[in-house]
């Protein structure tokens, strides 16, 4: 164990490694190897890094050059000589086919035209295609099919055994539980790849999370790992993983069998498995002659790396002829066939000066941390949310601390934690208030939430954000009444509601700087195209708690009129799909509120629209009025979203899984597990596509 004293050394020695301190070689090696063996158990045994991801692997990669350079030096228990730790205890231990490697990081043109050569060297003569593809930022997976079953499936451990999750990847629906791998001879094969979350889905999960008063997830990788790892299945099916499979790395054909053609490269093998049904990144893999080119194209990747639906942290290049793979072999830690090339890193530290709290649209009081500004991967980052008391407490974070900043790609920033060696004694703790900093009500804290809340309504912070949600995008979508308008009109007194909106004094707004005739005539428009709206972006704009977009979309369709909710209890509401128990009491109390009542009249007075016309044309008192559908496997007459149309049509509502809610399952090919889960549950009817045709005429 480290005591008090190793910390504050070690934090010292790596700063002056960092900082290129020359000493002989054998103290350098000495003092690295010593970093090195602290930063690991960190990492892996305390959870809690002590250095930024790339300050370790520079650190790591002197050693490694040190060592070549003066093989007489390497001790036989460098870090260097072995793979790190960080099996969890929960879930059993497997040992892999092979060794799941890592790879060995280059940084820049230099770095890469250094590996070429020293590929080229192993294959004199010979010429060399080079394959690049992304390097996914996400929790590392081997698969095992036997007979073109998957039978196991582990996280990379530490490379040579690891956790078992077989049951958690089969919630993963690109992955498939088999596949024809028999028809090419092979009877055994083990897929290397990685398990992602979208940046859209990570998002959507933290503010699930955030409106249930959980603490957010840190990042997508860190989600996507600690959900492979989880105990349920069911709590795995509900995250939206996501797999990308790169690499063969074993497999046995059957006695005499010829390996197959598509086998002997790696573009080909990954091909391959893309026809075979697999998620390989076909779509994302280049390949090139020189590695100029690839230079070329890992620099341009760089400036595109956010536009993918997930993390990358750089590039991997591959030598495309796996006969060449297996000529140049592997060192004891990495494939010499292949490469990262890492990316910028986005992480930096700075120092935490202030906390400011924010009042949101529901009253949630959100402290905020104000750094020194920094520029983390081209970003510069000076304002970061910290969530909630517990995250501010279970971080231990501090003002005047030295913080460790983190921005993974469209992920807003956080801080990943501070660093308590950095503390001189002078830090102070994060005092909450106990009232409004904007009204000045005493804030309330829910029993089982982790946010303050002030309650105080008519409180101006809620206005003005409840106005700004109202204009949003995805709400009313009136465009050039974003926050900067709402604010200005709002101190003027120009608006103080919501239906405020749709009055507003224009000859008030003329006398303003900056309105000229055009952008106020385009304002003017925009609220007056907002009027027409479907009701289900009237719902979610009304910032009713706990009410997304997904839930105002179900809400919309089960009513003519925005008014008829005022007769729904919440037994009623719970029926529908997507509304549990606090959402219903949510919308009841919404409902039941005087004063949100008052502005419905004033919002309809104003024309805005209130009416779900499609539910009001359809027939509203045909046999299928409020009917629950839900429809599953492939159709063969119509596209699923027009089978949908069908039955929305007739008064339907579509559900979005298989409950006691449900009425009809329409059932094209292929139909899975909805359709087992139906049959179980023996009160669904359920019908081909024809039957449901007829059924609805
Ligand atoms: S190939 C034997 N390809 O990066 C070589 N790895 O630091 C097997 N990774 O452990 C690895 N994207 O988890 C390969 N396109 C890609 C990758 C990739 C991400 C991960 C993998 C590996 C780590 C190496």
């Amino acid at each position: 164990m480290y005591t008090a004293q190793d910390h504050q050394r070690m934090y010292t020695q790596s700063k002056a490694l960092l900082s290129g301190a020359a000493l002989p070689a054998a103290e350098l090696m000495q003092q690295l190897q010593e970093v090195i063996l602290y930063a690991d158990w960190r990492y892996y045994v305390e959870n809690d890094p002590a250095l930024a991801d790339a300050e370790y692997d520079q650190l790591f990669a002197r050693l490694k050059k040190l060592e070549l350079d003066h093989p007489d030096l390497q001790s036989a228990d460098s870090p260097t000589q072995r793979v790190a730790y960080g099996i969890s205890e929960r879930l059993p231990t497997v040992g892999h086919l092979v060794p799941m490697l890592s790879l060995d990081n280059t940084y820049n043109a230099e770095d890469l035209t250094d590996w070429a050569r020293r590929c080229a060297a192993l294959v004199p003569g010979e010429e060399i295609v080079f394959c690049v593809e992304p390097k996914y930022d996400g929790a590392s997976i081997s698969l095992i099919y036997e007979q073109g079953k998957l039978v196991r499936a582990a996280t990379r451990g530490d490379g040579v055994y690891g956790e078992e999750i077989t049951n958690n990847v089969k919630q993963i629906r690109s992955i498939p539980l088999q596949a024809g791998f028999t028809k090419d001879q092979v009877q055994q094969i083990e897929i290397r790849g990685e398990v992602v979350i979208h940046k859209d889905t990570f998002a959507t999960l933290n503010k699930q999370r955030a409106a249930e008063g959980q603490a957010p997830l840190a990042n997508p990788r860190n989600a996507a790992s600690g959900t492979l790892r989880m105990l349920d299945p069911n709590e795995v099916a509900k995250r939206k993983l996501s797999a990308i499979l790169y690499h063969i790395s074993d497999y046995a054909l059957e006695p005499q069998a010829v390996r197959p053609a598509a086998l002997g490269t790696h573009f080909d093998s990954l091909q391959w498995l893309y026809q075979l049904g697999f998620p390989s990144p076909v779509k994302e893999l280049k390949t090139f002659r020189s590695i100029d080119e690839v230079i070329a194209y890992c620099a341009d990747f760089e400036q595109r790396r956010d536009d993918l639906p997930y993390e990358i942290d750089g590039l991997v290049i591959k030598i495309n002829s796996i006969d060449q793979q297996e000529r140049m072999g592997m060192t004891a830690h990495h494939p010499r066939w292949a490469v990262a090339y890492k990316f910028k890193a986005r992480q930096a530290t700075s120092k935490l000066r202030s906390v400011e709290f924010q009042v949101g649209r529901t009253g949630s009081v959100t402290p905020v941390a104000k750094i020194d500004a920094v520029n983390i991967g081209g970003a510069m980052v000076s304002s970061i949310s910290l969530f909630n008391e517990d995250v501010v407490r279970e971080k231990d974070i501090h003002i005047g601390d030295t913080v460790l900043v983190e921005r993974a790609g469209d992920v807003i920033p956080y801080i990943v934690k501070p660093l308590a060696e950095m503390r001189d004694g002078s830090e102070q703790a994060i005092v909450f208030p106990t009232h409004c900093p904007v009204c000045g009500e005493q804030l309330e804290k829910p029993e089982e939430e982790a946010v303050w809340r002030c309650i105080n309504i008519a409180c101006a912070a809620q206005v003005v954000e409840r106005m700004i949600h109202f204009c949003s995008k995805d709400a009313m979508d009136v465009r050039g009444m974003g926050e900067s308008n709402v604010n200005k009109f709002f101190e003027l007194g120009l608006l103080r509601t919501v239906p405020d909106l749709y009055r507003i004094d224009w000859s008030r707004v003329a006398q303003l700087e900056g309105f000229k005739e055009k952008s106020i005539a385009n304002l003017q428009a925009a609220i007056e195209a907002s009027k027409k709206q479907p009701l289900n972006r009237v719902i979610f704009g009304l910032g009713i708690r706990h009410v997304g977009e997904t839930t105002a979309k179900n809400l919309a369709r089960t009513v003519s009129h925005l008014r008829d909710f005022y007769q729904w209890d919440e037994e009623q509401l719970k029926q529908l799909d997507d509304v549990g128990p606090k959402v219903a009491a949510s919308i009841t109390h919404f409902f039941a509120s005087p004063e949100n009542r008052h502005m419905i009249d004033l919002l309809e007075e104003s024309g805005v629209n209130l009416v779900n016309h499609h539910r009001q044309e359809s027939q509203s008192d045909s046999a299928f009025s409020g009917k629950t559908f839900l429809f599953t496997g492939t159709l063969s007459q119509m596209k699923r979203s027009e089978a949908e149309a069908k039955a929305e049509a007739v008064g339907g509502v579509i559900l979005g899984g298989v409950s006691s809610k449900l009425n009809y399952l329409v059932v094209g090919e292929d139909a899975g597990s909805k359709l087992e889960k139906a049959k179980k549950l023996g009160t669904v009817s359920i019908l081909t596509e024809q039957e449901f045709i007829d059924m609805i005429g």
